[in-house]
């Protein structure tokens, strides 16, 4: 029996593949995609998230469009323009695939999580790829929601590895108030895949040039997406003519647990310092008396994502 699935997104290139991934992939079930602001403004995220469901042929897959800012702030934490993980956009506002078809539910996301997971009859996995303004503010409506949830996998912070400060990665310092709820919710199973983890899973051209050659509407928007990236980490990477794809790594790993390798630690954001707000401190001492509440992945296989991603995009029919 296939595994339910929430996508909570911010599209963007990398939330696209991982809403193909899960979308197309047999042994998920994905009920629902609930969008934020996040690498561009609600709307683009939405509009995203609906052209890429359409284009490959999944507009059954309902959308519900939540935050569009923080859950405590007006904004991101600094109004400057944040350096992004390389010199230039890897997103831009709008995905190079045809305006969407399809327009998004009435209901909201924030809703849409809180009645879905009251309802459930069997455990959910909640995968948040975006800021977690949704997932706060529904788990403010209802802290009992976790109880539905088999298992979070967040993508976002770093520890060794940043983005958008020398501190932070961008999903969590873009709503640390959230992160911090999200984190301290009592989950049962809470993963977090952070920067440490995403860079060592880079996928390069040439699976790009496979992609496109599959012909398959998934084979060539995700050559699109991440030619894109590449385009945009140039220089900024170990491997050239290669990119991460942070947000796939997650939607992999439901398939394939053994993509990521993970550490069990207490993990909590700074909210506070103006230096390093949005990091996740991660208590990786060995005589930590702190409980941990997250397994953080600290490695991922290029080799098993890349093999993934060719039989997912490049089996579905034309
Ligand atoms: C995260 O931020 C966004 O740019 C990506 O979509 C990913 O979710 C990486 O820091
Ligand atoms: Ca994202």
């Amino acid at each position: 029996m296939s595994r339910k699935v929430i996508l909570d997104v911010d599209t963007g290139t990398d939330d696209a593949v991982a809403i193909m991934f899960a979308a197309l992939h047999s042994e998920l079930d994905l009920v629902g995609v609930t969008t934020v602001t996040g690498n561009v403004p609600l709307e683009n995220t939405t509009d995203n998230t609906l052209r890429v469901l359409d284009w490959i042929g999944r507009s059954d897959i309902p959308v519900f469009a939540g935050l569009a800012r923080p859950i405590a702030r007006i904004g991101f934490p600094s109004a400057k323009h944040f350096e992004r993980d390389s010199g230039d956009d890897p997103h831009g506002s709008s995905l190079p695939i045809p305006e969407p078809r399809s327009v998004r539910q009435d209901t909201g996301a924030v809703e849409f999580l809180v009645e879905t997971l009251r309802s459930a009859t069997e455990q959910i996995t909640l995968v948040p790829v975006g800021p977690l303004s949704n997932i706060a503010t529904a788990l403010a409506i209802d802290p009992a929601l976790t109880d539905a949830v088999d298992e979070v996998v967040i993508m976002g912070g770093g520890h060794a590895v940043t983005n958008v400060t020398a501190s932070a990665e961008f999903n969590i310092w873009a709503d640390p108030e959230a992160a911090n709820m999200v984190l301290s919710a009592g989950f049962s199973r809470l993963t977090l895949v952070p920067l440490d983890a995403t860079y060592q899973a880079l996928i390069t051209r040439d699976t790009c040039a496979r992609l496109a050659k599959s012909g398959t509407p998934a084979g060539i928007a995700a050559s699109r997406f991440i030619s894109r990236r590449i385009d945009a980490y140039d220089g900024t990477v170990t491997v050239s003519d290669a990119a991460p794809v942070h947000d796939v790594v997650c939607t992999a790993y439901l398939v394939q647990p053994e993509i990521i390798t993970t550490r069990s630690l207490h993990v909590t954001v700074d909210t506070t310092s103006s230096l390093t707000i949005g990091r996740t401190v991660m208590d990786t001492r060995l005589n930590s008396t702190q409980e941990p509440n997250a397994n953080v992945a600290f490695s991922a296989a290029p080799q098993l994502l890349t093999d993934l991603l060719l039989d997912v995009f490049t089996s579905q029919a034309k």
